[in-house]
This record gives C-alpha cells, structure tokens and sequence, in this order.
C-alpha cells in the first residue's frame, strides 16, 4: 500500500505540472493574438489625421476644400469633413468626424481657444457632448450654436456650454492654412462626443 504522504507529494506535483502547463499555453495563446494583424481602420473612418484637408460635408460644395475667405465673419457655420489630400478619401465614414467650422472676430476669442485658431477660423467637433446628435443650428443674435435634439447651446467664441444638457464643451481641432486650404494641425484637444460617466 502506498504511503499517503508520497501520495500527496505526487498528487501535488501533478497539481503543479497542470497550472504550470496551463500558463503555458495561455502565454502562447496570447503572444499568438497579438502576432496575427488586428483589422485596422478604414481610410474614411479613421479620425482626423495631421494634413488633412478640410472638405464641406453638405450643400452645392459638398466634398470641395474650404478656403477661410470663403467663412463669412461671425457666422454662421458650416459643416466639414477632414480628407486625405493625397488619396482625396473623404473620413465621412464615421460621424465623429463631422467637424464645424467658423470664421470669428479674432479679438473677440478666449485666449484658450485662440491657440487653436487661424485668423479667427476654429474647427469644433459637431458632435454634441449630450446624447451625440450633431450641433447644426446658429444663432446669430446671441452668437450660439444649438443642438437639434435637446436644445444645448454652445458659445464658440468661448467654447463653453451656455444652455440645455450638455455636460462639457464641443472638443477643438487645431487648424492651419494650407496651399490647398484649411488643414488639420494637430488631435482634438478632448474627448469627442457621448463619454461614459
Ligand atoms: S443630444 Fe444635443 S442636447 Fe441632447
């Protein structure tokens, strides 16, 4: 008969080998996840890109560059897509790319949101922060752009919320002039959209 303590000893090697093989292979179960290529973005989804040009979104000139000769002072807005100038991929692909874009009094910004201007043009995410409709409305007589959905305003000369249920303001994209227009110049200075929490 065999002795119960050899027995334990054998039964906890047994326990040992097991775990050991089993962090084995999930180890090698996980370095051959991260070898085999993950699915990238496509090209019209990918979320604004340093050079990109900034294109209408609607209207007659829909998916031409937008020139800031071309914003009238103070309003109202219109809205954009960033686009790949080489390959002239439009990123209309996911709505957290659609972009607002506004010519205002340079004097008349917060010093915060003047860093991310050119000659007076900002680039705000037309994403509202509340439920994620897209910001379309202007006001002219109060200098505010509205949210369809609930009514949340945004004062972009300021980039604060001034009415309604959004709870931060809309991000900015800091923009450049380029040969062929408005350029993108860096990432969104926060979150875009809806954020958890
Ligand atoms: S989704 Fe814009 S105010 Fe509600």
């Amino acid at each position: 008969m065999e002795d119960p303590k050899l027995r334990s000893e054998r039964r906890l090697l047994l326990t040992l080998m097991g775990t050991s093989l089993g962090f084995a292979t999930l180890s090698a179960l996980l370095v051959a996840r991260d070898l085999v290529p993950r699915a990238s973005k496509s090209p019209e989804k990918l979320p604004p890109q340093v050079g990109d040009l900034l294109v209408y979104a609607t209207g007659h000139q829909e998916g031409a560059p937008i020139t800031p000769a071309q914003l009238p002072l103070g309003g109202p807005f219109v809205l954009a897509y960033p686009m790949d100038p080489k390959t002239k991929v439009v990123r209309s692909g996911d709505p957290k790319n659609t972009l607002l874009v506004i010519r205002l009094d340079p004097a008349g910004l917060a010093p915060e949101v003047a860093k991310y201007a050119v000659g007076g043009v900002l680039v705000y995410s037309a994403v509202c922060t509340h439920l994620g409709c897209i910001v379309s409305l202007w006001h002219p007589a109060q200098g505010v752009a509205q949210c369809p959905c609930h009514g949340g305003e945004y004062n972009l000369a300021q980039d604060k919320v001034v009415s309604g249920p959004p709870p931060r303001p809309l991000p900015l994209l800091p923009v450049r002039a380029g040969q062929g227009g408005l350029e993108v110049a860096g990432p969104f200075n926060g979150p875009v959209g809806v954020q958890a929490g």
